[in-house]
């Protein structure tokens, strides 16, 4: 038995009058048609209306809830994992390549016959536009799943590579003890869908609590799982009271693993509480995050006016596509002075050109951030630059709730490196821009590392070979995901395995076999003949 060759899921491009518009155009009315869309928890298979709920709303008009999402509470956590427990013992011991039959199913499914109604789901419920809900609920979701299937076959086969005579060693990959926690974010359907799957093709079982903010879109791609043929229990739909679910979680005996993504804090946090019951646990918990990130361009003196130009249009995109709530996003540049007013041009240029508006329409660049929280809080940045005398709004600054959460794409430039807008992770889209004297180039890429506690992504623009290996070997610290000649976002599953070290997370790598080992616990077997 071999996998299928596994490549990338071929990206459409929706051109006007194409079918693919035309067929995700109707799957976005026919959606707006029916919402709110009621979402149970589901556990053993049975969905559960628990009568607590809370709403989803749609963040380009919060007037309109996308969903009712039922919520589980302490009891309803406790029978899932005693459900779990129950579905693990099969689920484990199924062969390895009936489990990879799931998730290949599953991304044939989401290519062909679900990949519009989830784009749908992720456009109206996470403010995505078109493009970003193709390469992230449509591609990077098939993606992962194709080629964790891929990594975890190459795994399988590393096996001890000597026998003595009369002996046969092996090493039997096996789930972990327990069961696993994922804890998944709104920015990504993607994530959403990668969290509870990666444990899970190792086979391991799985409570799922999906972010407030994506419920939706996460409820469709468990449906799409379970018709894939994911077994009653082994993904258990917990969403519910973000503490309330994690702490019965982290709590209990058998929970061996958190797999999470999201803030840094709340990583933290939970971080310490499953320090604080380590002494109740059957096994020691696998810890998997990935957190939060102040990602930066870094523009080197070598560069000629074409380098500047596309380090401009790529400080566009990787600041404000998705609004700047990816957490690869640019949040800072650092441009030399001899190259600061053609890189301004250039930024200010492509700044005039951004359309905002709501995400489900087509030719918007931009949408809106993702709820009052965020409004507020990327709100709070934008004034405090205001009335920072180091700093100047160069474009953008407006914010308007009215209708849905909308944040215009802001530029800054400010004269002091630990301005905040400079340190802090801000997560909406605003880039601070710091000028350095072309000469203070290595103690601007210390600069880099210093003035935060991140290590996400970062990207270098540079145009001879000697400046690229100069500041590669100075920024080694800076990302785990470092970019050369382009922008600090976009990683693609199976080429740039994506993760941060330092405060931004564990560095597992998602879409990498890295990750999946965190997932498995070796038996070495040793028989004698
Ligand atoms: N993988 C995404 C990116 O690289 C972030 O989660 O942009």
């Amino acid at each position: 038995f071999k996998l299928p060759a596994i490549d990338n899921e071929p990206m459409k491009n929706y051109a006007p009058g194409s079918i693919e518009r035309q067929k995700l155009k109707e799957a976005i009315d026919s959606m707006r048609a029916e919402l709110p869309l009621e979402v149970p928890v589901v556990i053993n298979g049975e969905k559960i209306f628990t009568g607590t709920t809370a709403k989803q709303f749609n963040p380009s008009d919060h007037a309109k809830v996308v969903c009712n999402y039922h919520e589980a509470d302490a009891s309803l956590i406790k029978k899932a994992i005693d459900g779990a427990m129950v579905a693990k013992a099969r689920w484990e011991s199924l062969p390895f390549n009936d489990r990879v039959a799931v998730f290949l199913k599953a991304a044939d499914l989401l290519s062909s016959k679900y990949r519009y109604k989830i784009m749908a789901a992720t456009m109206l419920g996470q403010g995505k536009n078109i493009w970003q809900a193709e390469i992230d609920a449509a591609a990077e979701l098939c993606d992962f799943w194709r080629f964790n299937c891929k990594y975890a076959e190459e795994m399988y086969q590393i096996q001890p590579p000597k026998n003595a005579f009369g002996t046969w060693n092996r090493a039997e990959y096996r789930a972990l003890d327990g069961f696993v926690l994922a804890v998944s974010p709104f920015n990504f359907t993607a994530i959403g869908g990668n969290l509870p799957s990666a444990p899970a093709l190792m086979g391991n079982v799985v409570l799922w609590k999906p972010s407030p903010s994506a419920v939706l879109s996460n409820y469709l791609v468990y449906e799409l799982l379970v018709e894939a043929g994911l077994p009653p229990g082994v993904v258990q739909f917990v969403p519910g009271p973000a503490e309330e679910v994690c702490a019965t979680a982290i709590g209990h005996p058998e929970f061996s693993s958190l797999h999470y993504t999201g803030s840094t804090a709340v990583f933290r946090k939970l971080w310490k509480e499953i320090g604080n019951n380590i002494d109740k646990y059957t096994s020691y918990p696998r810890i998997v995050g990935e957190t939060g990130g102040k990602n930066y361009h870094l523009l080197h003196p070598s560069l000629d006016e074409q380098g500047v130009r596309h380090a401009a249009l790529q400080t566009i995109r990787g600041a404000f596509e998705f609004q700047g709530q990816k957490c690869s996003a640019c949040s800072r540049a650092y441009i030399p002075q001899s190259l600061y007013p053609t890189f301004r041009k250039y930024l200010l240029e492509e700044h005039a050109k951004i359309k905002q508006g709501p995400s489900h329409e087509f030719e918007h660049f931009m949408g809106p951030v993702i709820n009052r929280f965020a409004f507020d809080k990327i709100k709070g940045f934008i004034d405090h630059a205001q009335t920072d005398d180091n700093c100047q709004v160069l474009a953008g600054g407006k914010c308007d709730d009215s209708v849905g959460y909308f944040i215009e794409p802001t530029i800054i430039i400010s004269k002091d490196a630990m301005t905040k807008t400079l340190t802090d992770e801000i997560f909406g889209p605003v880039v601070t821009l710091y000028v350095y004297e072309d000469n203070q180039f290595e103690q601007t890429c210390k600069l880099i590392q210093e003035t935060t506690e991140y290590g996400l992504t970062g990207a270098f623009f540079a145009r001879d070979r000697e400046s690229i290996v100069k500041g590669s070997n100075l920024l080694r610290h800076t990302a785990g995901n470092f970019y050369i000649n382009d922008k600090c976002t976009g990683a693609v599953v199976g080429q740039q395995p994506f993760g941060g070290g330092r405060a931004s997370g564990t560095n597992d790598k998602a879409g990498s076999w890295s990750l999946l080992v965190r997932f498995i616990s070796t038996r070495t077997i040793k028989e004698n003949f």
